[in-house]
């Protein structure tokens, strides 16, 4: 791997079975080009199908979470091609196939598809000073990877649309403040650790029950609420035929720590 390394700075590359993988494009404050994120794609199909692994993290370095997909690989490119070869759908790969939760921890620049990108993740934690923004109009274009929809989902229309259409960026304080972040710490390590201690956390239950987990949350965006609460009822009757549904209320009776069979 080359723009993407283990990460680097939280207190291990790799705890209990969370994993924390770093966008590493410096000179470009990781500027989303291609190659980045077809590597991207496969470091995180790899930490999913590892069955040591529960959950992931994935952070950029203290100066850029990602400053956006590449301006300059986009410059000259036609509708033709853009269309043609389905520029971008590529990205999709992390919301629509990963199965296991992705906590994005934001520091610095998490500009247009920076933004996106992290608004992709399950969990997003940011450090106060982090930027993110969707500045697409700035440049002629809009969000392209998602920032109309998820944004407007996480933080409302009217805000939303004003920051789409002015551009203006806001601060990882301004993220959790809205609901967009689920926390805020003060510096980039506390962040990166924070998200780490959470993926541990996550990593310790029941990789079943974690996965329907985030199966049922994610269909809350796309169902209304009679059909998403039926989703839901189905898949937690599903988990009455589940081993670790077994494991886990005998040792709640039995005041023991549960010995996941799936984990
Ligand atoms: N694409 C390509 N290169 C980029 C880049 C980007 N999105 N962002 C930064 N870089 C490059 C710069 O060109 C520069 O390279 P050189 O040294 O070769 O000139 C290097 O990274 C460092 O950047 P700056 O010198 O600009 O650093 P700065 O600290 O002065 O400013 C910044 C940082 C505010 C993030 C500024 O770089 C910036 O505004 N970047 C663009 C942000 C942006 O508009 N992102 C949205 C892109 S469009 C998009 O993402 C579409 C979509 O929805 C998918």
């Amino acid at each position: 791997l080359s723009a993407i390394v283990p990460c680097c700075y939280g207190n291990d590359t790799q705890r209990a079975n969370g994993y924390a993988v770093e966008l590493h494009r410096p000179k470009a404050l990781n500027a989303l080009f291609t190659p980045l994120i077809l590597e991207l794609n496969e470091a995180l199909k790899t930490l999913d199908k590892d069955s040591t692994i529960g959950a992931m993290v994935l952070t950029g370095s203290h100066k850029a979470f990602a400053a956006g997909a590449d301006i300059k690989e986009m410059a000259t490119k036609e509708f033709a091609d853009a269309y043609g070869n389905d520029f971008i759908e590529s990205w999709s790969e992390l919301p629509n196939t990963i199965k296991k939760p992705v906590i994005s921890a934001v520091n610095g620049h998490a500009l247009g598809g920076g933004c996106e990108l992290a608004m992709m993740c399950d969990i997003m934690y940011c450090s106060e000073k982090a930027n993110l923004g969707q500045p697409e109009i700035k440049l002629g274009i809009i969000p392209g990877a998602g920032g109309s929809q998820r944004l407007t989902r996480a933080i409302g229309k009217s805000k939303a649309m004003e920051l789409i259409l002015t551009g203006k960026n806001f601060s990882g304080r301004e993220a959790y403040d809205w609901g967009l972040a689920a926390r805020v710490f003060e510096t980039p390590e506390q962040c990166v650790d924070g998200a780490l201690d959470t993926a541990e956390t996550i990593a310790s239950y029941s990789k079943i029950a974690v996965k329907a987990c985030k199966e049922v949350v994610n269909k809350s965006q796309d169902l209304g609420i009679r059909e998403g609460v039926e989703f839901e009822r189905r898949v937690f009757h599903g988990l009455f035929g589940s081993e670790d549904q077994k494991i886990g209320m005998k040792a709640f009776a039995e005041k023991k720590k549960a010995e996941w069979k799936h984990r």
